[in-house]
């Protein structure tokens, strides 16, 4: 079976990378940091790997998202396919944003490498909170914190 043949959910089963996953591997979007940003997240896993996540806020729709972040090939396209899910959304439905639709964004993933999506799905919902946080506590926007 040809590559374009193959159920994009497989690509990275059998081995072969997909196109989509190339792109945001090779090429990810909205890498870098934001000032003073509404919502952070550094959140780790077991295997060292992180993802930082920055979120400008306005109006409750996401109007930026950045990344940062240390560790393999996937959990890098998993940052920026996660960006690219809520950047201009509302953070209502932000929330939607799971591992399953990161995987699906980025044509599947390896079964080892699930997690890498798992661990971006858990820095949006920590970014997420670190936001209702700032809002009930305004101090900490003049005490920002990394
Ligand atoms: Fe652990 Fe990718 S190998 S996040």
């Amino acid at each position: 079976m040809s590559p374009e043949h193959q159920h994009p959910g497989h690509a990275q089963e059998t081995g072969s990378f997909g196109e989509a996953f190339l792109a945001h591997a090779l090429t990810p979007q909205n890498l870098g940091a934001l000032p003073n940003p509404e919502g952070f997240a550094r959140p780790q896993r077991d295997c060292g790997d992180y993802i930082e996540l920055y979120l400008r806020i306005q109006d409750e729709v996401i109007s930026d998202a950045r990344f940062l972040t240390e560790g393999c090939v996937q959990v890098v396209a998993c940052g920026s396919a996660l960006t690219c899910l809520i950047k201009g959304r509302p953070v209502s439905q932000a929330l939607q944003v799971d591992a399953e639709l990161i995987q699906a964004e980025l044509g599947g993933l390896p079964p080892q490498h699930r997690h890498c999506a798992e661990l971006a799905e858990r820095t949006l919902k920590e970014a997420l909170r670190d936001y209702w946080s700032r809002r009930r506590s305004p101090w900490r926007a003049v005490y920002p914190r990394r």
